[in-house]
């Protein structure tokens, strides 16, 4: 048994934490939060048990999406701080023995960024090659934007030298000509300029879109054999730059279904992507936890690539900071999840998602949010939160669009929640108002009450931790009868756990046989003080109540780990 091998690929039992730095803490009583209150807050996350922090972007920006419009790739936008506080934040992290990921977009700048400037000026400056133009009239793109309620298509004309150019996202986005190799260099001396700050690696913007067809087809002198490749030298800089420093990695938003993500994690070489969220999962995830049914959740875990090698992993969340999409779901499944979940209009975003947080989605019901929290750090991989999870945080929906989640920090019931001083008039973004506003849920109080959320977060984190199996073991479904119950089984190495969740509401039993275990073998609950005993057939029976859920530790007689 090699335990020390976590600490080498670190990143496959992390608990990540995700964080907006304008709506986290304001230090400085302007109404945006900055890096130097993100400092203040470390110690709280560190008391959860997460070890790593991915920072949402930071970079001057004119901020049409929230800051994944980056007017400078090496900047803070002055607003948050300066180098310094980053240098201070970083460090301040890992003495608390806190890993700092953060945003990289590799598919587009701000077209207030230099290049772009520059590359508009004339159809012979040298920068014109930086992004993807055509000469000809695009034919109909609609259904090709992913902001269908914003842009026409995914080309724009531009006045000046009277061409097109293309964006997936806004037109104030314009997509990087990423099979320039100019480009290519430019974002890899970018991750060399973070990773000498200390940074441990990137979350990777909207990576598909970045080695996408119409980039890299018919329009460029300089196209790439292979899309691919861009990757793997990606990832190949990153290894070479952050040897000695224990591995960085690049955690990758790939929106596609498991086969295809197989190709981003580079196949059996696991070459390119070290990390991928599982979207595929997630929304199955929704749907299972819809029909109160296992079956959705079952057929993707079943259908996550067996063979991606050691070091890839997937990253498992139940929300983020932008809309719940459904867009891998056929349409049938996509509407009960919204019928169930955001029944009415204003849940719902472009008609693909939902732009809700969890708990207004299951109204309030404490016992299936902590069922479903469980289930995120059960399921094989590394769980990542968005902040104000921890605490039931849930959306405004008199904010506009996904803003809605991305509300402040709630940290006591004072004026804005504790989040700033400044006039409420000032602040970057309004505070949640009502039965999920801070006069109801928030940081100071979740810590007072040993049965709130923020302590049963606190409990999985540490059981997390402390069993590698969930990041590192193989894993299986097991056979039971009950339609509402995912029951799964991790090993490695010689740690075994099995993982009970009953996602419906009324109570089960859920009868196991443990073929492999030998008889009088010990379940422990790692969640209670219950525990119970293989039987002559190595089988047993466990209850469970509505929304229940059990970690059950098999305890062999050699089992070095305190329980
Ligand atoms: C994915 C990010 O999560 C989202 O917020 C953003 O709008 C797009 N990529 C474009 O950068």
């Amino acid at each position: 048994m090699r335990i020390t091998e976590t600490a080498d690929l670190w990143y496959k039992n992390a608990i990540v934490y995700c964080i907006d730095p304008e709506t986290f803490l304001d230090s400085d009583g302007d109404g945006i939060g900055d890096l130097n209150g993100l400092a203040q807050r470390v110690d709280y996350l560190a008391e959860i048990g997460v070890t790593c922090l991915w920072l949402m972007p930071f970079y001057p920006s004119p901020r049409r999406d929230n800051g994944y419009d980056i007017a400078d790739m090496y900047g803070v936008d002055p607003r948050y701080g300066n180098h310094g506080d980053f240098v201070e934040l970083v460090r301040i992290a890992h003495d608390r023995g806190l890993r700092v990921i953060i945003d990289l977009v590799i598919n587009h700048t701000s077209d207030q960024h230099p290049w772009f400037r520059k590359a508009r000026a004339s159809k012979d400056n040298p920068y014109r090659d930086f992004y993807v133009w055509r000469s000809d009239t695009p034919p109909d793109t609609s259904e090709e934007s992913m902001f269908p309620d914003s842009e026409n298509g995914i080309w724009t004309h531009d006045e000046k030298t009277g061409e097109w150019y293309l964006h997936h996202f806004l037109h104030t986005q314009p997509d990087l000509n990423t099979a320039n190799p100019q480009v290519r260099d430019a974002i890899a001396k970018t991750m060399g300029f973070w990773l000498q700050l200390g940074v441990d690696g990137f979350r990777v913007d909207a990576v598909p879109f970045a080695i996408n067809q119409t980039t890299f087809e018919g329009h460029d002198k300089n196209e790439l054999e292979e899309p691919h490749d861009y990757l793997r030298s990606l990832r190949a800089f990153l290894a070479r730059r952050s040897s000695g420093n224990g591995a960085a990695i690049m955690l990758g938003e790939v929106n596609l279904p498991h086969e295809e993500q197989l190709t981003f994690f580079g196949g059996s070489d696991g070459d390119q992507l070290t990390m991928q969220f599982d979207f595929y999962t997630n929304q199955k995830t929704f749907l299972a936890l819809a029909r109160q049914d296992a079956a959705p959740l079952i057929e993707a875990l079943n259908s996550r690539p067996k063979d991606i090698g050691v070091e890839p992993q997937y990253a498992n969340f139940l929300r983020n900071h932008d809309e719940l999409t459904l867009d891998l779901l056929p349409e049938d499944e996509q509407n009960e999840v919204l019928d169930t979940f955001g029944p009415e209009e204003e849940h719902r975003f472009a008609g693909r998602g939902l732009r809700r947080r969890l708990p207004p989605m299951f109204d309030g019901d404490p016992r299936r949010l902590k069922m479903a929290y469980s289930l995120l750090f059960a399921l094989p991989g590394t769980p990542v939160l968005f902040y104000g999870e921890e605490i039931g945080m849930g959306e405004n929906l008199e904010v506009d669009g996904r803003e809605a989640v991305r509300t402040p920090m709630q940290w006591t019931d004072e004026k804005n929640g504790g989040f700033s001083s400044a006039a409420p008039s000032k602040l970057a973004r309004q505070v949640t108002e009502g039965p999920y506003g801070p006069a109801h849920v928030n940081a100071a109080d979740c810590r007072r009450n040993k049965d709130s959320l923020l302590h049963h977060i606190t409990r999985l984190a540490k059981r997390y931790r402390e069993s590698p199996e969930l990041g590192w073991g193989d894993y299986a479904v097991l056979d039971q009868p009950n339609p509402s119950v995912l029951a799964h089984h991790v090993t490695w190495k010689d740690r075994s756990m099995v993982l009970l969740h009953n996602l419906g509401a009324e109570p089960v039993v859920v009868p196991l046989t443990l073929e492999e275990e030998e008889p009088g073998t010990q379940l422990l609950d790692l969640m209670s003080e219950e525990s119970c005993e293989l039987d002559q057939d190595s089988s047993t029976e466990s209850q469970l109540d509505g929304y229940g859920y059990r970690w059950l530790r098999i305890k062999r007689a050699d089992d070095p780990r305190l329980v």
